[in-house]
């Protein structure tokens, strides 16, 4: 969806309303859940405890993708960035949505500080947007990338046994990849240091945060 013809009053209610729905409201999907077909085991305490405490570090993770994403389109200057940006902004809500349903069935719920972490990205996501889309682009790429490579990990720390997490986050893993690569091709800059290893080190906080609240 292009936003051309919004006033920026009319950008700023629309993000307000992503921000709530986000947070408080049961984001839909648009694609069924790739975990849904695999069967559901039965995992013992300590491994569903794990399991959950992972999905709700991906929860928030998405949270923050969402809000970044919405953050850089509010500001970006041209509208094929902006709309790029959108597109992603929507593939996270399937993910969002298959990370929040995960949780229930692990009998857990999203972290209570979900409404710090949005307000927190889309902070950043504005100011990286305000350096111009060649910027805008490549915290894409960075952020992708470094969700791409923590994926990864969780892939190898989740239980065996869990099947649906683990086919939930195999489709984020390649989603986020083109995410990055689609980002790659419209122009990005690389993020000169210390942005990535910051970015790096704010992402570890959350996660270890996140894992437990
Ligand atoms: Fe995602
Ligand atoms: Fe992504």
């Amino acid at each position: 969806m292009t936003q051309r013809g919004f006033t920026p009053l009319d950008r700023l209610l629309m993000d307000a309303q992503n921000g709530l729905d986000t947070v408080f409201g049961s984001p839909r999907a648009e694609r069924p859940s790739p975990g849904a077909d695999r069967p559901d085991i039965v995992l013992d305490d300590a491994e569903r405890r794990h399991a959950a405490g992972l999905m709700r570090v991906n929860h928030v993770g998405e949270v923050c993708a969402q809000a970044l994403y919405v953050g850089q389109a509010a500001v970006a200057r041209d509208e094929r960035t902006r709309a790029q940006l959108l597109a992603a902004a929507q593939e996270e809500t399937d993910h969002l949505a298959w990370c929040a349903d995960r949780l229930r069935e692990l009998d857990s719920r999203p972290s209570l500080l979900n409404p710090m972490w949005y307000a927190g990205s889309y902070a950043i996501g504005v100011l990286a947007g305000l350096r111009g889309d060649g910027w805008n682009l490549g915290f894409v790429v960075e952020t992708e990338r470094q969700v791409e490579a923590h994926l990864d990990e969780h892939l190898q720390t989740l239980p065996e046994a869990d099947a649906r997490s683990r086919a939930i986050l195999a489709t984020m893993k390649a989603d986020e990849a083109r995410h990055a690569d689609n980002a790659q091709a419209q122009g990005a800059r690389r993020l000169p240091p210390p942005v990535p290893t910051l970015m790096a080190t704010a992402s570890k906080l959350m996660k270890t945060i996140a894992y437990r609240i």
